[in-house]
């Protein structure tokens, strides 16, 4: 190992690389990581020494509160490598600003944005070799924060650490997804931390989701949780409904996170001149636009999704499917995001930033 000191970030490499046991071509998601991680302790109020370092499990105490209190929050963002080796961001700034206010909500200590943003760059710069090049190939990047101060009181910890870790990344999804439509169970409710990238969130997902992978279904479109009226949000990517030529989504609210996809595809598809309705969708309409045969498409957006086809769903135990189109405003809005992120085609919005 050797040790460099490189803009205030200390760096120690890893002395031997695992790059060449990893088979790209046939990547799970988020099972293999980079030969480094970057990490910054919270302690006695003030942001300690960041520091990249190789990849390796650390020692917690046991009553670290996070285990307890499940005090934790995380993003999901992505790089890209274009054909002159240059690596680029989606919109790293949307990221670092959800996460401050997952902290927020979380009670947890912002993280200053040199700290993210060098970190991220640095550590990026340092296992470039692990960015795949070409459409479909990604870097995703897992930022996340817990808290490691001890002790078993149910007050927030005075203690922190924020990290980031590199995954190389194909599909998240890797066959049909077809999903349930939530009759009883909620992924947030007002007042809630459903607009937070908390980990919680997801854990509380487990369950139904199961249950609805049982039933065949790979996830579950959520429900506002007073009603049970509104369609939401999915486990792990936003929704979108093509109802003849209208694309409708959820607004963002309490519930719902403020997906950086989500908005980029909205944006986009204006700018194709697709009509673009953000407001509540409701259950009953979805149902009667499949009876109707108005119902075109359904596709999630997420960071790790990317834009996902939903063959079909189902709702008070009958199945509904769409029969598929050609030329989907999911795969056209796929398309123009993945090109644009590859650098592929030109970045009319001014999203990609480079490392
Ligand atoms: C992402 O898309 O980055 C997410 O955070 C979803 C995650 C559960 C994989």
């Amino acid at each position: 190992m050797s040790t460099t000191q490189t803009n205030k970030i200390e760096i120690i490499k890893a002395s031997t690389s695992k790059i060449k046991d990893v088979d790209f071509d046939n990547l799970h998601f988020g099972d293999v990581f980079t030969d480094h991680l970057f990490e910054c302790d919270f302690k006695n109020g003030e942001w300690q020494k960041p520091i990249i370092k190789p990849y390796a499990p650390f020692l917690m105490d046991p009553s670290s509160k996070v285990f307890h209190y499940g005090q934790a929050i995380f993003e999901g963002m992505k790089a890209y490598k274009d054909d002159n080796n240059d690596i680029w961001l989606f919109r790293p700034d949307e990221n670092f600003k959800r996460f401050n206010n997952s902290a927020t909500r979380m009670a947890m200590p912002e993280v200053p944005e040199e700290i993210f943003m060098e970190g991220l760059k640095q550590l990026l710069q340092l296992d470039e070799a692990w960015v795949q090049k070409g459409n479909g190939s990604s870097m995703y990047i897992r930022p996340f924060m817990i808290a490691t101060g001890a002790g078993v009181m149910a007050n927030p910890s005075d203690e922190y650490k924020f990290m980031i870790l590199l995954s190389p990344a194909k599909a998240y999804y890797s066959g049909e997804v077809k999903v349930l439509i939530a009759e009883h169970f909620s992924r947030a409710a007002n007042g809630g931390i459903g607009a937070a990238k908390a980990a919680g969130n997801y854990a509380a997902q487990f369950y139904p989701t199961n249950l609805a992978n049982k039933e065949g279904f790979q996830q579950v479109i959520w429900t506002d949780d007073a009603t049970h009226t509104k369609l939401e949000e999915a486990g792990t990517m936003n929704v979108f409904f093509r109802i003849n030529n209208t694309l409708l989504t959820a607004p963002t609210s309490e519930r719902i996170l403020d997906g950086i996809t989500r908005k980029s595809l909205i944006e986009m598809a204006k700018s194709e001149g697709i009509n673009v309705d953000v407001r509540p969708v409701l259950v009953s309409e979805l149902v009667e636009a499949a009876k109707n045969g108005s119902l075109k498409e359904i596709f999630g957006a997420g960071t790790a999704a990317v834009v996902s086809v939903i063959k079909g769903f189902s709702y008070q135990d009958v199945y509904y499917e769409m029969t598929p189109i050609e030329n989907s405003y999911a795969s056209q809005l796929k398309e123009k995001l993945t090109n644009l992120q590859n650098k592929i085609s030109e970045d009319a919005f001014g999203w990609t930033v480079k490392v």
